[in-house]
């Protein structure tokens, strides 16, 4: 794929952070990285190897110390509604109900109340939370705050969904379950257009399971190790989990990870 046709084109981008007592701290190394239109990427890589800062200069939250991030061809200079973000978790606000949570971000942009409220139903549809719109973050369990998140993050029709762990605070079964919900959500919500994601996990099978190519880091300072393609077609099934193809893809990033720099 060249760099034009790219989504999400990470060209040279390192990030060096200043902490408090003055020193500099390498978070991410060079990272080279091309995301096509609708494709799903997974990063996987040891705690602290610069996986969030790597996220973060996508969304914008943070600027690259070195090279460039661009989508659609053009230099990432802040957040914005076409790149939405899920994180593990803070991502709701808690003073607001599920229906309100998910209204915010069309109903801040303008968008008039009848098409908010239309949104608003056909999201909170999608992530199978009808019957709890009223409710507060406060009492729903975490399964349904991620999927209200998710709700959250789509209301805004963003091209790109860049999420950071956001399975990572669920018990397994529940992570299981929302890998297929994920799915599902990603694959409906991409019918109009497609939806290009960057998707951070720790866990290896997450994201062979959900993801086309999944990059594995090094240890800090984060460089790309390698991108494993997943062979697997869509729509996914939990079947594939057994699939001898599926052990050793994980054995192979397993490895990786576990390599010396
Ligand atoms: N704002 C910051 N200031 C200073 N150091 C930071 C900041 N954010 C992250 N770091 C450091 O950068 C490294 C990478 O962090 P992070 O991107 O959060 O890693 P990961 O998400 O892979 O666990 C860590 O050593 C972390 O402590
Ligand atoms: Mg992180």
């Amino acid at each position: 794929m060249t760099a034009a046709g790219a989504k999400i084109s990470v060209q040279g981008v390192a990030k060096t952070f200043q902490s408090a007592a003055g020193d500099a701290v390498s978070a991410l190394g060079e990272v080279d990285l091309d995301i096509a239109p609708g494709e799903f990427v997974s990063i996987v890589g040891p705690s602290g190897c610069g996986k969030s800062t790597l996220l973060n200069v996508l969304a914008g939250f943070e600027e690259p110390s070195q090279g460039e991030a661009l989508m659609d061809g053009r230099p990432i200079r802040g957040p914005g509604p076409e790149r939405g973000v899920v994180f593990q978790e803070y991502a709701l606000f808690p003073w607001l109900t599920v229906a309100g949570n998910v209204a915010f971000g069309p109903a801040s942009r303008g968008i008039a109340a009848d098409e908010v409220a239309a949104r608003v139903r056909h999201y909170v549809a999608m992530v199978k939370l009808d019957g709890s719109e009223r409710k507060y973050p406060h009492e729903l369990s975490g399964g349904m705050r991620q999927r209200c998140a998710l709700a959250r993050c789509i209301a805004n029709d963003p091209d790109v969904l860049l999420m950071d762990e956001p399975l990572a605070a669920l018990d397994a079964l529940t992570r299981l379950s929302l890998q297929d919900e994920l799915l599902r959500i990603w694959s409906e919500a991409s019918r109009e257009r497609p939806k290009t994601v960057l998707y951070i996990t720790h866990a290896i099978d997450e994201a062979i399971y959900l993801s086309d190519r999944v990059v594995v880091m090094s240890e800090r300072p984060g460089r790309i190790r390698r991108v494993i393609e997943v062979p697997f077609a869509r729509p996914r099934a939990p079947e594939i989990r057994t699939d001898p193809r599926f052990h050793a893809l994980t054995d192979e990033i397993w490895l990786l990870l576990r390599r010396e720099p």
